[in-house]
């Protein structure tokens, strides 16, 4: 680990000057407010920005793109892994090939592009659209749409779940290296996701200042890792996992077990740990808290874990338990409060919310529930992964993105 420094301010030792006592303090919940972090000047080299939602029924997160002419909105599972865009085109007549646009109503852009048909999946056509987006300073999305034309995807002939899925992998036809290149900005992107499905989230495409009400901007705050090279069998987005602790008190996990690393997941719920370190964190845990009566996991959850919550009471970052440190590869920590890893079936009914991946070659995956309103950014120009743990720390939340527009 780079740092010998333990405890609660950990995942926030790299934040400048006061920031580590303002947040004691916060902690303490002695301050009426949190003074903005940076001053805040608008570029003309604007982001975009999209609508993530959470979808009570399925527990999906769906990103809300635009698409066509005129602009339908479409709600596409947000799937980072995935290299390229799929959406639900509509079969005409007696022609197999899926015809534009969507599921409903017509585009005047959309286009099969005939002869890439080598190219694409099996049973897929490529096709192309014009696809209209917010701009954001990284505070506001602005008040003008900007259309960008000629973005391919992939036509589904079968029925889908959603309307489509939206990957941001760094393959070629990926949305994000499509908008990077003909935006001519950086090719990255952030999202936040939130445990509530009565609000949208930000989905930053290409930004980089990420603020939050009341003007927090983490851009600057953020923690990063290297990201690890993408296999054929591993294509998701990958970090190192170096250990794992709880409670500052480093679990013995043979390092051979934890040798894939950590895949950060936007479609897997909670969390999943190869079986050495799942089974060894459960135990530690278990040990940890048994001054909280445990109860039999209801019938139907994946948990095996449960507590009696009642009297337990609540802290701004959760049931107050452990916090679980994941070291990633280079020695920065992601820390886990209850708000993260204690799953709620009832008012008093908690469950460790980790599950047990398998043995290798199954690799451990962070599901949706542990980044519950962290901020998650993947920068393709630095190769590494930043996020900002936990916003509820700082009184704020994803939800408390302003989507409000604003005249730049
Ligand atoms: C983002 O914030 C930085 C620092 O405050 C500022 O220099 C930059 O212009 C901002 N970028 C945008 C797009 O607003
Ligand atoms: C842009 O943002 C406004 C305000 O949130 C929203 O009403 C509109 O649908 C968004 N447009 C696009 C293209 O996303
Ligand atoms: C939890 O404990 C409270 C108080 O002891 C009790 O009333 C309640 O029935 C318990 N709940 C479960 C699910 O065991
Ligand atoms: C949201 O942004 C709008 C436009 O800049 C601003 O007028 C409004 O005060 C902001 N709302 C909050 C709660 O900060």
């Amino acid at each position: 680990m780079k740092s010998s420094f333990h405890g609660l301010l950990l995942p926030f030792r790299k934040m400048k000057g006061n920031s580590q006592v303002l947040l004691l303090l916060l902690l303490l919940d002695v301050l009426p407010f949190f003074p903005p972090l940076q001053c805040l000047v608008s570029a003309t080299n604007n982001g975009l920005l999209a609508e993530v939602w959470l979808e009570a029924s399925s527990g999906s997160y769906v990103a809300k793109f635009n698409i066509g002419t005129p602009p339908q909105s479409k709600l596409l599972l947000l799937d980072i892994a995935q290299n390229s865009m799929l959406l639900q085109c509509r079969r005409s007549g007696i022609s197999d090939v899926p015809r534009g646009p969507l599921v409903t109503g017509d585009s005047a852009t959309f286009r099969s592009i005939a002869g890439k048909t080598g190219a694409a999946k099996k049973g897929m056509q490529l096709a192309l659209d014009t696809f209209t987006f917010n701009t954001t300073d990284g505070v506001n999305p602005g008040l003008s749409d900007v259309k960008v034309e000629g973005m391919e995807f992939f036509c589904s002939p079968r029925r889908l779940t959603n309307a489509g899925v939206v990957g941001l992998g760094p393959g070629r036809l990926s949305p994000l290296l499509q908008l990077a290149a003909r935006r001519h900005l950086p090719r990255h992107f952030a999202y936040c996701l939130s445990g509530v499905d009565q609000a949208p989230t930000p989905l930053f495409l290409l930004a980089s200042n990420y603020t939050f009400m009341p003007m927090f901007q983490i851009g600057a705050s953020l923690l990063h890792t290297p990201l690890l090279k993408r296999t054929k069998t591993m294509p998701g987005y990958r970090v190192g996992l170096k250990s794992i602790s709880i409670g500052s008190r480093v679990l013995s996990i043979n390092p051979k077990d934890l040798r894939g690393g950590l895949e950060i997941s936007t479609t897997e719920p909670y969390t999943k740990l190869v079986s050495a370190a799942y089974t060894t964190l459960v135990r530690e845990f278990r040990r940890l808290h048994n001054g909280i009566p445990r109860v039999k996991p209801p019938a139907g959850t994946p948990f095996d874990t449960c507590f009696n919550a009642s009297g337990l009471g609540v802290t701004r970052v959760g049931p107050p338990v452990n916090q679980i440190d994941f070291v990633l590869g280079d020695g920065t920590v992601w820390i886990f409060f209850g708000w993260n890893s204690m799953v709620f079936l009832s008012e008093d009914v908690m469950c460790l919310g980790f599950l047990n991946a398998g043995t290798p070659p199954a690799r451990s995956i962070l599901g949706t529930f542990q980044q519950r309103d962290s901020l998650v950014e993947v920068d393709l120009e630095a190769n590494r992964l930043g996020f900002y743990p936990t916003l509820s720390f700082i009184h704020t939340s994803c939800a408390n993105f302003n989507f409000t527009r604003s005249s730049f």
